[in-house]
């Protein structure tokens, strides 16, 4: 299937929203979803610490997943920044087809791109998902290369941990 990875726009932002919901948190509403992704980082005024990024398919320019990454820490002394991956979702109708990998690929090398063309080095990415949900773990320990990880067990309650991703960023060149 193919697809292009580009950054949202102000626009997309629904589009976002009703992947996010139907795919991760289906109890939301849109309208929830939306405010919450712009209290993250508003994708309709510019701003570099948090970038989002949607997969389209080239066919009809259908958004068909979105992945965003924030800056979660800085060392002003050496320049260096600390990433974390927010959310990250495909389109159940297009799964399983690689969409997810070249959207983590594309959009961590975009912003590692971004931050050192500032001056700043990108050093570790951090990545957190649900302990029971092994189609995540999967994807994130094969597209991250064997990130190194930390589960906290029974946090949401008795089976749902939580685990915690970490991966050092020398690998995105
Ligand atoms: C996790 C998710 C983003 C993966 O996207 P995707 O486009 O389907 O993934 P890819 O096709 O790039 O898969 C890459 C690798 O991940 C693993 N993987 C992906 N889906 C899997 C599944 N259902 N079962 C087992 N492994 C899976 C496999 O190792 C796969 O490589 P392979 O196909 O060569 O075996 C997608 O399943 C999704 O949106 N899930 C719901 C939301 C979510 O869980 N987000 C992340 C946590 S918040």
């Amino acid at each position: 299937m193919e697809i292009n990875i580009e950054r949202m726009k102000a626009s997309e932002l629904n589009r976002v929203a009703e992947i996010a919901v139907q795919e991760i948190y289906p109890g939301a509403s849109i309208t929830e979803m939306k405010q919450w992704i712009k209290s993250v980082g508003d994708p309709t005024k510019v701003n570099p610490y948090v970038q989002w990024f949607v997969a389209k398919l080239k066919t009809d320019s259908k958004i068909v997943g979105f992945v965003g990454y924030d800056a979660f820490d800085f060392d002003f002394k050496g320049n260096q920044v600390m990433l974390i991956q927010t959310w990250l979702a495909v389109d159940r109708e297009y799964q399983r087809r690689k969409i997810g990998t070249e959207l983590v690929k594309t959009a961590l090398k975009e912003v590692c791109d971004y931050w050192r063309g500032v001056g700043r080095k990108p050093v570790m990415v951090f990545i957190e998902t649900d302990e029971p949900d092994q189609r995540a773990r999967k994807f994130y320990e094969k597209v991250y290369q064997q990130p190194d990880a930390k589960i906290l067990k029974d946090v949401w309650g008795r089976g749902g941990g939580t685990v915690f991703y970490f991966k050092k960023l020398d690998f995105v060149n």
